[in-house]
């Protein structure tokens, strides 16, 4: 491998921009759930205390590649100034198994993350939503702002953390960022009453949004707990709500805002609907009235990875060759 096969941060972040990545994870959901891709349920190592070294492999072979995200997770890395995702994206050509190229990990999950989110809220919410909540101030709530500003017009944005200063500052930065008022809350509670579109974006264990604070008609992105012993939605809300989720494999596996509901008999297995993808092909219906509330369960998938990977790929040689 020579020094050029690896792509940076920051060649990521200009390349991709999150508009495009939309768009990207709009077609790679449709493809999953066409069954153009190959998807394993990732391999999640785990080390001391919540830590974790994640493998994700995948396989796009109308588009020519295999390959797999490395990923630590390090929840307490906040504490030491570092980000608490890491790792790369390889990629090969799936017909002759070459290297393509190494992409930075953290960035691309940072995009690709908020981008599948907006998929689902632009298929799932109400129309003429236009309040957001954020749960959590970390790397996603700042790209979650961002992205479901995309295909909403937000006008009004409530945020909660677990440390009100970090509410605060994260208030102060994306209001001027994006020329929006942003309320920082001191409770979950009242972040999320008067939210048409609500995003949990928690490293929490127990759950943070409740049912009973959730107004009819909205919309819930839960993007946070991926692993079956961890949730950040309460029962009750689950219960209320149209759940749908990005891959269904992972939510049977990994997702415990719908399995603790499940293992408790507050649900069955009937109660999760099927794939954001199934939604977008129009294999299966999406929000009916504006009276539910719908549930996109984020797993988070090797797959979208791969596609966002590939595409910073062909960007970069692309430009490459123009120079
Ligand atoms: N579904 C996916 O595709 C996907 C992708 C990336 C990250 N994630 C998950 O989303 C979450 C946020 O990711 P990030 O990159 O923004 O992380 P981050 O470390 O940048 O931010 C974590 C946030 O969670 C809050 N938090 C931590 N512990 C908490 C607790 N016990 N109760 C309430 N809040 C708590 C922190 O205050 C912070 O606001 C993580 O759990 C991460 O693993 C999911």
């Amino acid at each position: 491998m020579n020094f050029l096969n690896f792509i940076s941060g920051d060649q990521v972040t200009e390349i991709l921009d999150m508009q495009t990545c939309i768009q990207l994870m709009r077609e790679t959901l449709s493809a999953l759930s066409r069954g153009e891709a190959i998807q394993v349920l990732r391999t999640a190592m785990r080390l001391e205390g919540r830590n974790v070294l994640g493998v994700m492999p995948s396989a796009l072979l109308a588009k020519n590649v295999v390959g797999t995200k490395v990923i630590t997770i390090v929840p307490d890395n906040a504490y030491k100034g570092l980000p608490s995702h890491q790792g790369v994206v390889v990629v090969f050509e799936a017909e002759t198994g070459s290297l393509k190229a190494i992409v930075e990990g953290e960035t691309v999950t940072a995009i690709r993350t908020a981008a599948v989110s907006a998929v689902a809220t632009d298929v799932l919410s109400r129309k003429d939503a236009n309040s957001l909540a954020i749960l959590g101030t970390g790397v996603q709530a700042r790209m979650h702002l961002e992205a479901i500003r995309l295909v909403r017009k937000i006008d009004q944005v409530y945020v909660w953390d677990r440390r009100p200063e970090s509410a605060v500052k994260y208030s102060e930065e994306m209001s001027e960022k994006f020329d929006i008022s942003v309320v920082p809350c001191a409770t979950a509670e009242e972040a999320v009453k008067h939210a048409d579109i609500i995003c949990t974006v928690t490293a929490a264990k127990e759950p943070v949004l409740f049912g009973r604070h959730v107004q009819k008609g909205a919309h819930i992105n839960a993007v946070g707990s991926c692993t079956p012993d961890c949730r950040e939605l309460d029962t009750e809300l689950v219960k209320a709500s149209k759940l749908y989720t990005d891959r269904m494999e992972s939510a049977n596996h990994e997702a415990g805002d719908y399995l603790i509901p499940l293992r408790e008999g507050a649900i069955d297995e009937t109660h999760l609907l099927g794939e954001v993808g199934d939604v977008l092909l129009g294999k299966i219906p999406g929000r009916q009235d504006g009276e539910e509330i719908t549930v996109f369960e984020a797993l988070g998938l090797a797959v979208e990875d791969l596609a966002a990977a590939d595409f910073v790929i062909n960007q970069a040689a692309q430009r490459e060759m123009s120079r």
